[in-house]
């Protein structure tokens, strides 16, 4: 599908801001030249995925078109138990609703705020793993994704390895810059979780990206191909946890599977699933969905897809560099975090630097990012990141380089640039960042 896009006038972007509250989830698609917010269900469909959608089968219960997205996760993943869900926190709920229990710990190398959602929900503790080199923006570590294992110790050690019910690895690690995960660290988590008798299990959103890493940077698999390191790293997990908007090349979609041997956790996830998402062989998908995601899953490992997909991503990152932004590196596989604490060094925290570098890329050049630092994540220590998140298959090099020149021309006035403050947010702070409204400090 091609879709027309322009940049609204400058006149034009100024009005869509201030009527959007400075957030930027409000500001009309229309109005949005480059939109980068997300990778999530933002991608375009290939040929095959549109003509597999022709011929879903719309059964209430066990359809031609559940036969395919099974057999497709069980080539593609190596899992051939699956429970399909609406999009990944369908298949978190699902999943952490089973096997997280009151006063659980479930660790993690970094929580996607879903998943950490999905734990508190279920009355479990999150606790991140990170690798120490994830905290340092500069260092040029191949896997700084990792999950630490010595920090696990440390987290099982205080409450007992009783109350730690699941141990995850998310892959790559979307919160920690989109860093990949190591087929060695999957190994070394596998057996930790396995000594302390916690379920394993892996969110695989961005499989795919993680195993073109692999490849590249894993000395071991530099001469498998992406589909050989999927199955293998997948293959450590008790379980996956999927949003098919990201490497299964959907717009709506996801799913958990389960391994073979795991037949309790099988079925209560699909007693759940039920409950929550539809009866087991279309969790919440219309028959034409899980076509498209059944072919998307194959078309995802790639190597070709990949090289292009992850390039793209890393071109970005050096049209962001060379604009004088500070850019996390490595680039990560499906985004550009960009440090706004450091570009916009003027702006206090509590005044969102993020949200200002955000709201100035938006009306220089009608580009739209988002703002992970202490506006989406209050009370929580982190950098003052802004994410550039790149769809699959949707943007070319000339999108890039605009999103290229609005950055340098916006570094080029950065020390003018005011902060923000909120003057109306929801009740549940950790969700303020999609609706709260809010004003600049100079206005
Ligand atoms: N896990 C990870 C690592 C994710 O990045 C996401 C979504 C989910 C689970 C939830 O999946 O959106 O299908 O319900 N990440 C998107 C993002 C929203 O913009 O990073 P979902």
């Amino acid at each position: 599908m091609a879709t027309p896009v322009d940049l609204p006038s400058r006149e034009e972007r100024a009005a869509a801001l201030e009527s959007a509250g400075y957030n930027l989830f409000d500001v009309a698609a229309d109005r949005v030249f480059v939109d980068l917010l997300t990778d999530s269900g933002t991608g375009t469909m290939s040929d095959a995925q549109w003509a597999a959608v022709l011929r879903g089968d719309e059964s209430y219960a066990g359809s031609s078109s559940f036969r395919r997205l099974r057999e497709a996760v069980a080539d593609v993943m190596g899992f051939d138990r699956v429970v399909p869900a609406h999009q990944g926190r369908g298949a978190e709920n699902v999943l952490y609703g089973t096997l997280v229990a009151e006063g659980d710990r479930v660790l993690n190398n970094t929580h996607f705020d879903t998943t950490r959602a999905h734990v508190a929900a279920n009355g479990g503790e999150a606790v991140d793993c990170p690798d120490p080199a994830a905290s340092e923006p500069d260092a040029n570590d191949p896997f700084k994704g990792n999950f630490d294992v010595e920090a696990g110790r440390a987290a099982v050690d205080e409450v007992g390895a009783a109350n730690v019910s699941v141990v995850v690895l998310t892959i790559t690690n979307n919160s920690a810059a989109g860093q990949p995960v190591s087929v060695e660290n999957t190994r070394e988590v596998a057996a930790f979780a396995d000594e302390i008798g916690a379920t394993f299990v892996i969110d695989a959103c961005r499989f795919a990206e993680n195993a073109h890493f692999v490849t590249e940077r894993e000395p071991e698999f530099a001469d498998a191909t992406a589909a050989e390191v999927a199955r293998e790293q997948l293959g450590y997990a008790d379980a996956i946890v999927m949003s098919g908007k990201k490497d299964g090349l959907v717009n709506i979609g996801g799913f958990v599977a389960v391994d073979g041997g795991l037949d309790d956790l099988f079925e209560r996830a699909k007693q759940r699933a039920i409950l929550y998402e539809g009866f087991p062989t279309y969790g919440g998908l219309a028959g034409r969905d899980l076509e498209a995601m059944a072919v998307g899953l194959r078309e995802a490992v790639d190597d070709d897809y990949l090289a292009h997909r992850v390039g793209q991503v890393a071109e970005l990152g050096a049209e962001l560099a060379a604009a004088g932004l500070p850019v996390y590196e490595p680039v990560g596989g499906h985004a550009v975090y960009v440090d706004a604490g450091a570009a916009l060094d003027h702006v206090p925290s509590s005044d969102f630097p993020g949200q200002a570098l955000a709201c100035e890329l938006y009306l220089e050049g009608g580009v739209r990012t988002v703002e992970l630092g202490s506006f989406a994540f209050p009370e929580t220590e982190r950098p003052e990141y802004v994410r550039f998140a790149v769809p699959r298959r949707t943007y070319h090099r000339e999108h890039f380089e605009h999103v290229g020149e609005t950055a340098a021309a916006v570094v080029d006035r950065a020390d003018e640039l005011t902060g923000f403050e909120v003057v109306d947010e929801p009740p549940m702070k950790e969700l303020r960042h999609f609706s709260a409204d809010l004003r600049p400090l100079d206005g």
